[in-house]
């Protein structure tokens, strides 16, 4: 129950699916959410994204695959998972025992692989909305391709939202020119929401030994570093696509939170931050509720989309 006096927090994010608050916990850095359960409250929760799933069990790449930098950190995981069967079979149970939405982030090598990935995820109970993953920079031969081309992406899209009637979430490569491009053609496959952004890729070097510090060479790049970047394209992308966008990058306090729902995000999630302190998707949901009260905001439909003009 919220607190006499709190601000109406419950969101619509698109696809008939409401949540309790905006703030999700961002895939690949909240684990299959059953692992913070003992840390902290996951039913304070908007939504827990998982760690994006494929057909079969992914190694992922070799170590080194974190580095810190300036202001944030880069990955190449490699999207490590254990594969659809064994997360709806071991995990899921539990998961969707916890009291908040369950989103599912897949990927696949081709798009029908991605299609036969969705259908076997729709056939689950207990998942709320699937994630599409086309922006991982992690996988060479494609993190460059699909995120980064038109018609795959639209392929992949089409794929998926054939396979499912659940509520699809496309999750947006910031690696592109122009991503408006890409969020446009998930809204015209179908699509129920987009989610930007996946990590930059940069790069990192070991001086002395004369190195690239990640054994992948290249990782993306995420934390409060990118914020700037994920604003500005949520911002441009708010503006461009009728369904709802999902904000994310950088983001560690109530105030991040709230600058990105301003300009327009129906939502936030959370990733790196959780790295520092694993009880920070709960801790910002609260602190954005603060912020919304201080400024005498009753109701966060009152507060999204209201940017004012410089
Ligand atoms: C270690 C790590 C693993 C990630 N794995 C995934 C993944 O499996 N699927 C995905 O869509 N995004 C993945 N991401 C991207 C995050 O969900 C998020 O989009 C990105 O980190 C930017 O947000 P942040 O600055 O709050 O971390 C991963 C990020 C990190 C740091």
């Amino acid at each position: 129950m919220a607190e006499p006096g709190a601000p109406r927090l419950r969101v619509d994010v698109g696809g008939g699916l409401t949540l309790k608050n905006p703030v999700i916990a961002a895939s690949g850095t909240f684990g299959y959410g059953v692992e913070f359960a003992g840390v902290t409250d996951l039913a304070a929760l908007g939504a827990i994204v998982v760690k994006g799933l494929s057909l079969e069990p992914s190694a992922g790449h070799p170590a080194p695959r974190l580095v810190e930098t300036a202001a944030g950190m880069m990955n190449a995981i490699g999207l490590q998972n254990i594969g659809v069967r064994a997360f709806v079979e071991t995990k899921l149970p539990r998961l969707r025992a916890s009291g908040t939405a369950v989103v599912a982030n897949f990927w696949g090598n081709v798009p029908e692989e991605y299609g036969e990935v969705a259908g076997r995820l729709s056939e689950a109970e207990g998942i709320a909305a699937l994630e599409v993953n086309i922006s991982s920079p992690n996988k060479r031969e494609w993190g460059r391709i699909i995120a980064t081309d038109p018609q795959l992406t639209r392929e992949v899209v089409r794929a998926a939202r054939r396979s499912s009637r659940l509520p699809l979430w496309v999750k947006l490569s910031p690696n592109v020119t122009d991503v408006t491009v890409f969020a446009r053609i998930a809204e015209e496959e179908g699509a129920d929401a987009v989610c930007l952004i996946n990590t930059l890729v940069g790069m990192a070097i070991d001086l002395d030994r004369r190195r690239p510090i990640l054994a992948n060479r290249t990782g993306g790049l995420s934390g409060p570093a990118i914020k700037p970047v994920a604003l500005r394209m949520v911002h441009d992308t708010v503006r461009a696509v009728r369904i709802p966008v999902i904000g994310i990058g950088g983001i560690t306090t109530g105030d991040d939170a709230l600058e990105f729902l301003l300009v327009g995000a129906r939502a936030v999630q959370i990733g790196t931050a959780s790295f520092v302190d694993p009880t920070a998707t709960a801790r910002i949901a609260r602190e954005l509720a603060q912020g919304l009260a201080a400024r005498g905001v009753a109701d966060i439909g009152d507060w999204i989309g209201t940017l004012d003009d410089p």
